[in-house]
């Protein structure tokens, strides 16, 4: 079932905060920088696009794929200029309506926990992924503990002096990450555990990368 918070007021916030803070950057420079050898590229959950927007910039074709609306309005306007590039998908990202093999590279970055059957979810970003293509993967473990993100989103735009400026937009952005987003993790894995399933659906050469999320998520790349 949909969670209703993918259309609240989260999205409004999501970018002034997320957009200065460290540890999300980190993570959304990984998702672009595995792409680099990719000409089409998947961003599967793809939200507001920052993923997206940066594989714009460097010439990728993307594909935005996510299932609310309200992101994807504020992808659609952030990504106008590269819009030649740019096929944007209003869907669920569990049947994606592509034919096999149609992706050099699959970004999911922070939403295959959100999925009821993340294997299916995988198997379908495996079907239209080429042989030797690549998946970019970051997960969570579980939504404990999440407290502790939050309060290093407030630490980065404490040091970038933007705290009282952004305040308003941190408590929406506060309140909704507690609750809804704390609630729609549903299927959280150790990165051990997401490797083997993984593998049973054909992925190889699965390698863990850094992640800055205090061990609650984990950064991956896998080849088909
Ligand atoms: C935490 S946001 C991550 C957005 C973006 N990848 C980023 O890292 O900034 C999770 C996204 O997954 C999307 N999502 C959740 N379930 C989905 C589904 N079944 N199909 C498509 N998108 C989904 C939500 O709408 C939301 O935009």
């Amino acid at each position: 079932m949909k969670n209703d918070v993918w259309e609240s007021k989260y999205f409004d916030a999501y970018d002034k905060i997320l957009l200065n803070s460290d540890i999300y950057l980190v993570v959304r420079d990984f998702h672009v920088n595995s792409m680099r050898n990719c000409h089409i590229v998947l961003d599967s959950g793809c939200g507001t696009g920052n993923v997206t927007l940066e594989l714009l910039k460097k010439g990728h074709i993307v594909y935005a794929v996510d299932n609310s609306k309200k992101a994807l309005d504020i992808l659609r306007k952030k990504c106008a200029k590269h819009s030649k590039q740019l096929h944007i998908h209003n869907i669920d990202a569990k049947k994606l309506p592509f034919d096999d093999e149609m992706f050099d590279g699959v970004t999911s970055m922070f939403v295959v926990y959100y999925m009821d059957d993340p294997k299916a979810y995988l198997r379908e970003h495996y079907r239209v992924l080429k042989y030797d293509g690549v998946l970019a993967l970051t997960g969570r473990v579980s939504s404990e503990n999440m407290e502790k993100v939050l309060k290093s989103y407030e630490g980065s735009l404490r040091k970038r002096n933007l705290l009282s400026k952004l305040q308003s937009e941190f408590s929406i952005f506060s309140e909704k990450f507690l609750s809804g987003v704390k609630k729609a993790v549903i299927s959280g894995y150790t990165f051990e555990q997401m490797r083997d399933m993984l593998e049973n659906i054909g992925f190889t050469n699965i390698e863990e990368y850094p992640n800055p999320y205090f061990g609650q998520c984990y950064s991956l790349i896998a080849y088909k």
